[in-house]
C-alpha cells in the first residue's frame, strides 16, 4: 500500500504536469514505488512526459497484463471494442485462419484467444483455426513474442513478420482479419501531443496523408488473395472513418461506435 502523504505529492506534481489520467496514474505509482529513491527516478521520468506504461514496462488491456515498450504502442482501451466483436464474429461463425494484423504488443490476438479459452464466452473449440499475427516491426514482434510465451500460446499463435498479409496464404480460406492499422493522417500525427509523439513509435500512428494509406494496401492485398470468404474487423479514425469505408465499398460493411460513442469500427463481409 501507499502512505497517503505520498500519493498527494505524486498527485500534485501530475496535476501540474496536465498528466493524462492523473488519478489513475497516481494511485499505481504510489503502489508501484517501494521507496523515496524509486519514487524520484519515476517522478524524473514522469516530468519528460514518458507514458507511465512504459515506466512500468506494462499494461492492462482486456484484463490481462501486457509487456509494452517505445517499439510498441500501448493499447488503447477503444480497441477492446474490437476484441469483444471478434468474440461474437468467432461464436458464429467456423475461420480456417484469425490473421491479427500489426499486432503490436500482441494485446488483440492474445486477448480473443485467452477469452475463447473460457467456456463461459466460448463452448466449442478453436483446434481447427489458425491464428496469425504479423507486424512490420521486428521490435514489435518481439514484445508480442514475450507477451504470447507469458500467456502460453506460443503454439497457437503464428508469429510472422510481414507487409500487412503479403505472402500468407489465404487460398480457399474462411478468414477473419482483425486490423487496428496506423491511422493518424500526418498532419493530425504531427499535432499529438509530446507524451505520444516524442515516445510512442510512429511507425504505429502515422497512416500517411490523408490516414488511410494501409487500409487501401490492406484492400489490395485481400483482392488478390483468393480466399473463400472473409470478415475483416478494422478500427480508425472517426474523422477519416466514411473514407476508410469507401475503400471497402464493394463490399458489405457495417459501421460500429466506440465507447466515447464515435463511429470508429467497420466490419467488412466479403
Ligand atoms: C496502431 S498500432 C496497433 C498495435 C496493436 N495491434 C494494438 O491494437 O495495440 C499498428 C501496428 O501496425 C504495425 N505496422 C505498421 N505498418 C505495418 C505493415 N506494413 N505491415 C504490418 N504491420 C505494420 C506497427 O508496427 C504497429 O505495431
Amino acid at each position: 500500500m501507499y502512505n497517503l502523504s505520498q500519493l498527494f505529492r505524486i498527485q500534485k506534481t501530475l496535476r501540474n504536469l496536465n498528466y493524462p489520467d492523473y488519478q489513475r496514474v497516481s494511485k499505481e505509482i504510489a503502489i508501484y514505488a517501494e521507496d523515496e529513491k524509486k519514487l524520484e527516478k519515476i517522478l524524473r521520468q514522469i516530468k519528460t512526459r514518458k507514458p507511465w506504461e512504459y515506466i512500468q514496462g506494462q499494461t492492462e488491456f482486456y484484463t490481462l497484463s501486457f509487456k509494452v515498450n517505445r517499439g510498441v504502442l500501448i493499447p488503447r482501451i477503444e480497441t477492446e471494442q474490437l476484441v469483444s466483436t471478434a468474440i461474437q464474429e468467432y461464436k458464429e461463425k467456423v475461420f480456417d485462419m484469425v490473421i491479427d494484423v500489426g499486432t503490436g504488443s500482441g494485446c488483440i490476438i492474445i486477448s480473443l484467444l485467452k477469452s475463447l479459452q473460457l467456456p463461459s464466452i466460448f463452448s466449442g473449440n478453436t483446434k481447427k483455426t489458425d491464428f496469425l499475427a504479423t507486424d512490420i516491426s521486428q521490435k514489435a514482434l518481439n514484445i508480442a513474442k514475450d507477451n504470447i510465451k507469458k500467456y502460453k500460446l506460443g503454439k497457437k499463435i503464428n508469429l510472422i513478420k510481414s507487409n500487412l498479409i503479403k505472402n500468407i496464404d489465404l487460398n480457399k480460406k474462411s478468414v477473419l482479419v482483425l486490423a487496428n492499422l496506423p491511422y493518424i493522417p500526418t498532419e493530425q500525427y504531427k499535432k499529438l501531443n509530446k507524451d505520444v509523439k516524442s515516445f510512442e513509435p510512429k511507425l504505429a500512428l502515422d497512416g500517411g496523408k490523408d490516414g488511410n494509406k494501409y487500409y487501401k494496401e490492406l484492400f489490395k492485398q485481400i483482392e488478390e488473395s483468393k480466399y473463400k470468404n472473409f470478415t475483416l474487423i478494422l478500427e480508425t479514425e472517426p474523422s477519416i472513418l466514411k473514407n476508410t469505408q469507401n475503400i471497402f465499398k464493394k463490399y458489405k460493411t457495417v459501421v460500429l461506435k466506440d465507447t466515447y460513442k464515435k463511429d470508429r469500427f467497420i466490419i467488412v463481409r466479403g
